[in-house]
């Protein structure tokens, strides 16, 4: 395979650049010619892509967010807009395509791949919600964002006994969620996966005043049913419940904004790398991601039609571990 391109879709996730970068030089460093798609599929549609050199991607592995740009296409989930990405690919004689996103991204690559066309997929999305990887690009620093995030709230939580409750990004994965309350020693993690009523989680907040805890903090999935707003007007009406005075606090994009860490970084150069190696050497229509340490390819097909389960292990020590 002479000529391959790379896009970036879906939510940015810190890391994406790195990936790029891998897949840009070590496709170079095979002989094969690498284009940039802008602006993800909506940018393949339009044909809006361009030739990238080894110094094009100079600089970018430290920076968060996507040098290509990214979207979320509606064009191309219909049929017409997939053939006429198809044709723009063609039209170029590009040979392959390196997709890197997460969910929806990854059923657009299988898409693709259904009209015969070679793609591999990067795993890549904050949420870590994607089949055939353990670990995605971005996870590791949004959880870290997160994760400040929660710090620094229990230090002003403390001078004031005050109750927090913050919300984390993860669309209707719990991973964020339940991971950066374990590691911030939440009084309480609300997840789509292990719904709180409300009552439960002001009784645990009720617990953490009556044990003479100076602060309580309460971990919220924005996918939960019982998410922010529901557990905000319960606290409303029910304020003698808890204990605390009770404050809120979304965290939102701040989380998919970061410098990548030491881990999103080489995560990105792996997987950017194994994309270019089985682009060339034949493998294609495969996910490349992270399992047990090692960079694995998943089958498109398998990636789009099964459901990656959450560990929740940790969530069953959450009670325990806020004593
Ligand atoms: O999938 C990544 C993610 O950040 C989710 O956690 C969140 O629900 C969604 O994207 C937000 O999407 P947008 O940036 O389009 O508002």
């Amino acid at each position: 395979m002479k000529r391959i391109a790379v896009l970036t879709s879906g939510g940015d996730a810190p890391g994406m650049n790195a990936a790029i970068r891998a897949v840009v030089r070590t496709g170079i460093g095979r002989g094969m010619e690498v284009y940039g798609v802008e602006q993800g599929y909506s940018g393949l549609i339009a044909g809006n892509m361009r030739l990238l050199g080894a110094r094009d991607v100079s600089g970018i592995i430290q920076t968060g967010g996507t040098m290509l740009g990214s979207a979320r296409s509606l064009e191309f989930k219909t049929e017409d807009g997939r053939l006429r990405a198809l044709r723009e690919l063609n039209r170029r004689d590009i040979g392959g395509l390196v997709v890197i996103g997460g969910n929806g991204s990854q059923t657009g690559a299988h898409a693709l791949s259904q009209l015969g066309f070679p793609v591999v997929g990067v795993a890549s999305t904050i949420d870590n919600d994607l089949y055939g990887s353990d670990m995605t690009i971005g996870v590791d620093t949004a959880l870290n964002i997160a994760l400040e995030a929660i710090d620094r709230l229990k230090i002003t939580a403390s001078s004031h006994q005050r109750a927090f409750m913050l919300e984390v990004m993860g669309r209707d994965c719990g991973y964020l969620a339940l991971m950066s309350g374990i590691a911030g020693g939440a009084e309480a993690i609300v997840i789509p996966e292990r719904e709180l009523t409300p009552e439960q989680v002001a009784s645990e907040i009720r617990t953490a005043y009556e044990r003479g805890k100076l602060h309580a903090m309460i971990v919220v999935a924005e996918g939960a049913k019982n998410n922010m707003d529901e557990l905000e007007a319960f606290f409303k009406v029910h304020k003698e419940r808890l204990g605390f005075e009770i404050r809120i606090t979304r965290l939102g994009h701040v989380q998919r904004g970061g410098m990548p860490g030491a881990f999103d970084r080489l995560l990105a150069t792996r997987l950017g790398a194994a994309a270019t190696r089985c682009l060339a050497e034949g493998q294609h229509n495969v996910l490349v991601g992270l399992k047990q340490g090692d960079i694995m390819t998943t089958p498109l097909v398998e990636v789009v039609t099964n459901k990656k389960q959450l560990d929740l292990s940790l969530f069953d020590l959450v009670a325990d571990l806020s004593r």
